[in-house]
């Protein structure tokens, strides 16, 4: 008997499908959530947009802020490109207000979106991890009331742009690949981040193939798990929908009905608010009978 540890995409009816996440009274305080992950193209910024997007949902007030310095996309993936007429920087500088560079999204007026500079523009000299800390205290003290999130789409690679995104973050949420290449980066980026202090950090699985775990062409799930050590927040499969949405910028949990892959960014967002997790939970294959079962824990 062999040992299989692979996702169900199809159980949309795990118990968090049906049960909705309490918004939480007005908080004084956002959870500042960076989404990070060492290896470039692996889903940072589609995990921006859809777990954003998720939470608005849910009732949350939500300020996503594209960090890409000079490669910014995260307004191309909403549809807000057109909307965006100043970024952080020309706030810094005194041309405009706070207010006028974030950008409010036309489907759910909880959902705004700054970013942090012009395309292909470098950083004024002295921008930091410091402008980031001023943006976060501003958002906290303005009129419309404090957010409940800023999630934080980080640049990938681990230099100066990543050192100023990860500052004002109290969490972190991982995003990586089954591959080698992407798990090596992602552990060098959980020391760099416990390093800075964040030790609440999820990972979210993406891009994953149940087609490829059962031809063991691909890392399960739980190997990915063990070899990171971290809290699982979600599991997202490889979905051509996600690239199409990419494409139309209309992101993916916006789909009527949903996909595969938007249900799981849904369901991370849920655990994202509860605190909570999910675990591997292994299932055994009969030789003779190749039905696949699955895991998803609770
Ligand atoms: N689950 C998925 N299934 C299919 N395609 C995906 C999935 N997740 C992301 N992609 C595609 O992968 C590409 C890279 O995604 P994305 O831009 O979110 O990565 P990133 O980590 O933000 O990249 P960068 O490091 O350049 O900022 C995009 O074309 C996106 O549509
Ligand atoms: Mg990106």
């Amino acid at each position: 008997m062999r040992k299989l540890f692979l996702p169900d995409f199809n159980n949309s009816t795990h118990p968090e499908s049906t049960v909705q996440p309490q918004a939480p009274a007005r908080r004084r305080h956002p959870r500042v959530v960076v989404i990070t992950s060492g290896k470039g193209g692996v889903g940072k910024t589609t995990t921006t947009a859809n777990v954003g997007l998720s939470l608005a949902h849910l009732g949350l007030s939500v300020v996503t802020v594209d960090a890409d310095v000079g490669l910014r996309n995260l307004d191309l993936l909403l549809g807000l490109e057109n909307r965006v007429n100043y970024t952080l920087v020309e706030v810094l500088n005194g041309d405009c207000r706070l207010d006028q560079a974030l950008v409010r999204d036309k489907r759910w007026s909880n959902f705004e979106l700054l970013c942090i500079s012009k395309p292909r523009s470098k950083l004024p000299i002295g921008f930091g991890g410091k402008a980031l800390v001023w943006l976060v205290e501003s958002l906290k003290d303005r009129q419309e009331g404090c957010p409940d999130f800023i999630l934080i789409d980080c640049p990938a690679g681990i230099d100066a742009g990543f050192i100023t995104a990860i500052t004002p973050a109290n969490e972190a949420v991982l995003v990586t690949t089954p591959d080698i290449t992407s798990l090596r980066d992602a552990d060098r980026v959980t020391g760099l981040l416990e390093c800075d202090g964040i030790r609440d950090i999820k990972m979210i699985v993406n891009r994953v193939r149940t087609d490829m775990i059962k031809g063991e062409d691909m890392m399960s799930v739980l190997d990915v798990q063990e070899m990171l050590g971290l809290a699982l927040l979600g599991v997202i499969p490889e979905d051509s929908e996600v690239i199409r949405s990419t494409n139309r910028g209309y992101p993916l949990v916006l789909n009527k009905p949903p996909t595969l892959a938007g249900l799981a960014f849904e369901q991370a967002a849920w655990r994202l608010v509860e605190q909570d997790s999910m675990q591997a939970v292994m299932m055994e294959e009969e030789p003779k009978n190749r039905g696949w079962f699955s895991f998803f824990g609770g």
